[in-house]
């Protein structure tokens, strides 16, 4: 069985997010690729997470053992977001461009994912590399929409990505390695022109290639995993 989380975080509703419809293709597609897949949907775009606050950090940082009532009821919804992370194998994500970062909303799902003693660990006795993540081999697609352009490597607006960079510096506390990020953009959303449209529909065909690849492979690994399990 494969676990496909979808995360959405545009603020607007499915007619009219593009970062929404291309999650959504990817979802339909690699549903029919991969049928027996579970799919959880977390809208954080309509629903964001809580932000960080004092008691969080202070609660987070306190070992389990030591821990307050009330400390397991502020920590309850980084809980249940982490849950869905660590039974994840795939996890896609409906990112627009906002301000030239990210939307606070996943920012916060980000803040409440990255956990001490869940997603990493903390030890100087590694040195200048203290902090280790605990989960791995996770792949990530980040379906992105901007309205500006040219915001990928060597674009002339490269320089102000600002979402894409973050993403990847955080990628270890759900598990995905950096290199193994799959960006597809959708740009010129405020242009309205014909760049717009053929951005469009290019990234739509990339979004259903790559959710067919990413559920072929899957299968694949389900199936190694069932032999194995059988001629065990
Ligand atoms: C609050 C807000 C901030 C935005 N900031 C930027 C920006 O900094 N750069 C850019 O290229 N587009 C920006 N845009 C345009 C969006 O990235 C674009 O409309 C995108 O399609 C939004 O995603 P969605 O269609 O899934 O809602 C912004 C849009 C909004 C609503």
């Amino acid at each position: 069985m494969t676990n496909l989380l979808r995360i959405d975080a545009s603020a607007q509703s499915e007619d009219r997010s593009l970062t929404r419809q291309l999650t959504s293709l990817f979802t339909q597609t690699f549903l029919e690729v991969a049928p027996d897949t579970t799919l959880v949907s977390r809208d954080v775009g309509h629903s964001p997470p809580p932000f960080v606050d004092g008691r969080f950090i202070h609660a987070a940082f306190t070992a389990p053992d030591q821990r307050e009532d009330w400390m397991a009821d502020v920590l309850a919804p980084s809980d249940r977001l982490v849950d869905e992370v660590v039974a994840a194998d795939i996890i896609v994500m409906g990112v627009p461009m906002y301000n030239y970062g990210m939307p606070a909303a996943l920012k916060a799902w980000i803040d409440q994912v990255a956990r001490i003693g869940r997603t990493f660990s903390f030890d100087l006795e590694r040195g200048d590399f203290p902090i280790e993540p605990m989960l791995s081999g996770k792949r990530l697609a980040v379906l992105s929409s901007r309205g500006e352009f040219g915001f990928a490597p060597g674009g002339i607006r490269a320089h102000k990505n600002a979402l894409d960079p973050a993403i990847a510096a955080c990628a270890h506390y759900f598990g995905v390695d950096e290199t193994a990020i799959e960006s597809i953009a959708i740009e010129y959303q405020e242009f309205k022109d014909d760049r717009h449209r053929a951005s469009i529909d290019q990234a739509r065909a990339r979004t259903a290639a790559l959710a067919r690849r990413l559920a072929a492979e899957a299968q694949t690994a389900r199936k190694r995993a069932e032999f194995a399990r059988l001629g065990a």
